[in-house]
Formats: C-alpha cells, structure tokens, sequence
C-alpha cells in the first residue's frame, strides 16, 4: 500500500496508520490513560539507559532463538495481547497470528478479540496463548479457559493491572464503540451486548463526558469486571486449568514473589501499555527490581514502550527473557493486514539482530546485565 510516510522503521508505520485509521480507533488504540504521561516516560525510560558494548568478539553469525515457557522461537518476542484487532484490518487477530509465525515470533491472544480462538488457532501453527480477565460471572471466566485449553493455547496470560478500567479521555471524547460488523465472538450473550455494534456516545460535543456511558469499554468493564479480584483469585484459576499461568501487568518484585508464590509460572512486568495508571512506574524501571526479585524463578517478561531492536536488547539485559510487543503490530495490521504486521516485526527483527551483534553478542546467552550502564 502506498503511504507518503517512510516504512523504515516502527513509528513510520505509526504515522502510516495515524492517515488510515478513523480517528476513534487510531485514538482507542494509541491512547493511554488521563494525561498519558506514561506513554512518553515508557518510552524515554528505555532510550535513557546506555549500552556498554562489547567490541572484537567475532559476531559474524549470530542467533537469537530462545526458548520461552517451553516454546522454542526464533527470537524473543511475543505479540502483545490486544483487543478489537478487526477495526484494524477485516482480518483481525488471524492476520496478527499469521504475522507473528511468519516471523518465528510468539502471539498472545486477547480475550476481547473480534476473531475466535478457534480461527485463530487454525491460522497458525506457532506458540498461541490466551489472555485473560477475572469476570464477575466466574462461570464465564471458566468456560473462557475451557475454550481456550480445547483449542490448543498453551498458556494462560491474566491481565491484573485493570481491576477498573483507566480513565482514557480519547474514547470518552470520541464515543468509542464498536461498529455493528465487529463482534467479541469469544463472550458469552449478555457480555457481548455491552460491546455489540450500534452504540452511540450520548455526550455532546461541548459538554465534558465524565460518565462511563460515553466508552462502550468503559462501561463493558462497569457492568462485567470483578474489581474486588485478589491472590486468592489466581489459586482459583490455577484449579480450573492445567495451562501454565502469567501473571501480567506487576511492577514491584514483592508482587512477583507472590506471584511465583501462587502458582504463577512468571510475569510479564506491563503496566498495561500506560492505559491505566497514568505517572506509573515505565516498565524499564520496573524490570530490574523484579529481575532481581525472582533471581531465576519462572518466566519473566516485559512490554510497554519498545520500538527498537535496542529496547529489547535492553530489557534481556535486565532480566526479561523475551518482550511484548503491542501498538506497532496494529499499526502493521491496519497498514497491510498480516504483510503489514509481518513488515513492522521483522523490522524489529532486523534491528534486534543488528543491536546484538553491534553489542559484541552471538546469541541471547550472551546478553548480560554488564551490557547496561
Ligand atoms: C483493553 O484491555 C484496553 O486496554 O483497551
């Protein structure tokens, strides 16, 4: 697709996707919570820590396949769980899922998917696991996991950072729903009326929208979402499945250690892509705390604010043995569909190659927290 912005690397196809995109979903999908300051210190907190090099190491054939939580990938990255792909592209998480298996890359599949699991599943054959919130209705919550094992995930990913939704103003101000041809196929009835097509914001355009109303999300999380989830939740979770659990959206080392504590089989350190608690710890300052905290134990992971191959050299160095990685695959998707998202992980790719070699490293094994400043 012809774009007058440069697709040389991944906020290329940001602004690519900024033209393309109706202003209600670019705004859905790139905003964060109250004065998304987060967003920017998500992003600065990675490109503010300095690399210390190696150099005369021979790096002329180099690898960056790993294995994570028992999935051997090519390279570190999972594709970030995120919601309503289909109002990128009509192919939604299929193309995503393809996208990331083109590339040797994992995929987290969101709950709110506008794709079934099954299709997804059917669509690739790389690593796929599911993401999860706590419903009020624990029998949605468990007929969800039932779904999800019979289909072939082969992890559990609860999100724990959205016991309520963040404000996002974006979506207040811009009515965000759905349209009528996009559904949540994976919900049960009564859950999937909330989200369902034809809502209309009722805010007027010079009153200020304070009411849940205004977001179909917001009041989505209003009426279904069990805010009063806690520890006692994961040990409930772990008995209904078999599938591993990642516990996702921590940020200190204590809430990892209990993690690990309950059952969890890792973390991933998110602070759920700045869409929450605005001024919140950037993960790039989260991750050393709870690297140090869990010193090996289970599987430890890390998303917010990476774009460069630079930013993911970083995070292994800190600990995390793979990344998420979230909005640059949905501005790939709504660019070109699975070749779009295809494009912005290998470039990711490419460049997490390049950082490794440039850093005097052959593989993963290599990359060690003396690399950091
Ligand atoms: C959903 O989880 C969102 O962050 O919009």
């Amino acid at each position: 697709m012809h774009s007058p912005t440069p697709l040389i690397n991944l906020h290329g196809f940001e602004a690519a996707a900024a033209d393309l995109l109706p202003r209600m979903v670019y705004d859905y999908y790139a905003g964060g919570a109250n004065d998304e300051l987060l967003l920017r210190t998500s992003r600065t907190a990675w490109s503010d820590r300095a690399l210390r090099y190696r150099v005369l190491r021979d790096v002329a054939v180099r690898s960056q396949r790993t294995t994570v939580l028992g999935h051997e990938v090519d390279w570190p990255v999972f594709v970030a769980p995120m919601a309503f792909q289909q109002l990128a592209h009509a192919d939604g998480e299929v193309a995503t899922a393809q996208a990331a298996q083109d590339t040797g890359a994992g995929m987290i599949l969101s709950t709110l998917s506008n794709r079934t699991i099954e299709a997804v599943r059917a669509g690739t054959t790389g690593p796929l696991w599911f993401q999860l919130y706590i419903y009020r209705d624990r029998g949605v919550t468990a007929e969800l996991v039932q779904r999800a094992e019979r289909a072939g995930c082969t992890a559990l990913v609860l999100t724990v950072d959205a016991p309520l939704l963040g404000r996002r103003e974006r979506d207040l101000l811009n009515g965000f729903h759905l349209p009528p041809e996009v559904s949540v196929p994976n919900l049960g009835g009564t859950l999937r009326q909330t989200l369902a097509g034809g809502h209309e914001s009722t805010v007027q355009a010079d009153a200020a929208p304070t009411d849940t109303t205004a977001s179909a999300l917001a009041e989505f999380f209003a009426q279904h979402w069990d805010s009063s989830i806690s520890w006692r939740d994961l040990a409930w979770l772990q008995s209904i499945t078999t599938l591993p659990i990642l516990v996702k959206g921590v940020v200190r080392g204590d809430d990892a250690v209990l993690a690990l504590e309950h059952g969890a089989a890792g973390v991933i350190v998110s602070n759920h892509g700045g869409r929450q608690l605005d001024t919140a710890i950037p993960t790039a300052r989260a991750l050393p705390e709870v690297a140090a905290a869990m010193a090996g134990r289970g599987t430890l992971l890390v998303d917010g604010g990476i774009r460069r191959g630079t930013d993911v050299l970083k995070a292994l160095a800190m600990g995390a043995q793979a990344v998420l990685l979230g909005r640059p695959v949905l501005w790939g998707l709504a660019v070109n569909g699975r070749k779009g998202a295809r494009q912005v992980l290998q470039l990711l790719k490419d460049e997490c190659d390049l950082a490794l070699g440039l850093a005097g490293c052959r593989s993963l094994a290599e990359v060690t927290g003396d690399l950091l400043e």
